[in-house]
């Protein structure tokens, strides 16, 4: 886009349309944040391009919490310095929890960095960006009391994808002595009902079908309403009355926020997608002591019984780290042991990873290679279990939210209302509908199916 001068936007003076690239690691949480940074920077004369060759600004929205996240950050920066060499007014931010932990360390080592922010800041990003530009070194990964989301601009107009992500909760209070959110998210924090209720029915009506709320403590959710505070049981049954939503999901979920509304609400919600992501970690009540879990093995699976009593078909996903410090070939059993009583829909599961700063950093580590074979052991033994799920789908119909077109021509491509990603033949009028559709089989990670009728039916 050419020059078109200065302007003032959101008080801050820019000069034309520059180019925008963000790439984002890790959850939806992250995916959700850059696109509210994009729209912030749209704010401050920036437009988004797919090309980082193009790009005036680039950004890295990275997560801790992955293994080595810091290293991976600092070889992308790398990466990207013969591009700065070229172009030296190409600016380069860093954004995400990686920023929030590193600070001012990133300028240390890589000079280049114009910009760090962490994620409680990034209504801020338009005012760094041009001081930036003006040759400024900024930082900014203060804990600030205010809503960031108020201070966000709203989505930009225009049709969105059918399955859209709502942020309504940051932070967390719990202290798993593995994980560094608490460090780099801060305290849980909870946005208010009315801003949730109204940014929902602005995702509907701009095309969204299905709205899966975020948070790293999602179910700790406890917003401020009209008439006193809601949990999260409250707000999804008030979300379920805007016409034109079909589908809400929540994520990710502590079992000890798990209380009775909101398990009562999987039997009672229709619009509350079968689908729980429920981490436990680990099985062995050793070992979920020594993270800091607050719940033991036996506790988590009474849990599932209850969500279970209500909606018996729902599918379970959960979170696993083997190989936690003190973790010995009998606690492994029991994790072995947990899963198989559970039976995961899907599940993800790391190896236990040092992560400075926190609790668990410091204690002695299990052999890298017995975490390994820990690792392989447990994922085989999932794979099986979200294979047989799967497996169990062939020959029923099931009702698949169309999102995008397929990989092959002729082919559209959804999800389930277990997550299944599934695909089939149908035309790109079916974008946005559920679709009823027999599976006709399960693949490695998805099912194949044909439509039923082809129309909305749900
Ligand atoms: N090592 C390995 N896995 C971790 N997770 C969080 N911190 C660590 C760590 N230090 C995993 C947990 C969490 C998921 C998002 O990432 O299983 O639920
Ligand atoms: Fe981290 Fe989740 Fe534990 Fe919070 S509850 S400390 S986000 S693992």
């Amino acid at each position: 886009m050419p020059c078109t001068g200065t302007k003032t936007r959101q008080g801050v003076t820019v000069t034309g349309a520059r180019k925008l690239f963000i790439k984002t690691y890790g959850c939806q949480m992250n995916v959700y944040d850059s696109a509210r940074m994009a729209q912030a920077l749209e704010s401050g004369g920036y437009e988004t391009t797919s090309r980082p060759e193009d790009a005036d600004m680039i950004l890295l929205n990275t997560c801790h919490i992955r293994e080595k996240a810091a290293e991976k950050m600092y070889s992308e920066l790398g990466r990207l310095k013969p591009l700065r060499t070229k172009r030296p007014d190409l600016k380069i931010g860093v954004a995400g929890c990686v920023a929030q932990a590193e600070g001012e360390e990133i300028f240390r080592r890589q000079p280049m960095v114009d910009l760090v922010v962490g994620p409680q800041a990034y209504h801020r990003l338009p005012a760094m960006a041009q001081a930036a530009g003006a040759g400024k070194k900024m930082l900014d990964t203060e804990f600030p009391r205010e809503d960031k989301f108020d201070h966000l601009p709203k989505p930009s107009a225009g049709r969105r994808a059918p399955a859209a992500f709502l942020t309504v909760q940051e932070g967390c209070d719990k202290f798993c002595t593995f994980c560094v959110v608490p460090y780099t998210r801060g305290a849980e924090a909870s946005r208010p009902a009315p801003r949730i209720l109204a940014e929902a029915r602005d995702l509907v009506a701009r095309g969204a079908v299905e709205i899966t709320l975020l948070g790293q403590n999602v179910n700790a959710w406890q917003g401020a309403a009209d008439d006193g505070p809601w949990n999260l049981a409250k707000l999804i049954r008030e979300l379920s009355r805007i016409d034109g939503l079909e589908r809400i999901r929540f994520t990710t979920s502590h079992p000890n926020d798990m209380d009775e509304e909101l398990i009562a609400a999987h039997g009672e919600c229709e619009k509350l997608m079968p689908y729980l992501h429920l981490p436990v970690q680990a099985g062995s009540d050793r070992i979920l002591k020594a993270m800091n879990r607050r719940h033991t093995a036996q506790g988590y699976l009474r849990l599932i019984e209850r969500i279970r009593a209500v909606r018996p078909d729902i599918a379970l996903s959960g979170d696993f780290i083997v190989g936690f410090p003190g973790e010995t070939a009998e606690d492994f059993e029991a994790t072995l042991a947990l899963c198989k009583e559970v039976r995961y829909a899907a599940a993800f599961s790391f190896k236990y990873s040092a992560r400075p700063g926190t609790p668990a950093a410091d204690r002695t580590q299990v052999d890298e290679d017995e975490k390994k074979e820990r690792l392989t052991r447990l994922q085989a033994l999932l794979a099986r279990h979200q294979a047989e799920f799967q497996q169990a789908q062939v020959g029923r119909t099931l009702k698949v939210l169309v999102e995008k077109p397929g990989r092959k021509p002729g082919q559209m491509a959804g999800k389930s209302e277990y997550l299944h990603a599934v695909h089939m033949p149908a035309d790109t009028g079916t974008l946005g509908r559920v679709v009823s559709a027999r599976i006709l089989a399960s693949e490695r990670n998805s099912l194949s199916a044909e439509p039923i009728s082809g129309c909305a039916d749900s």
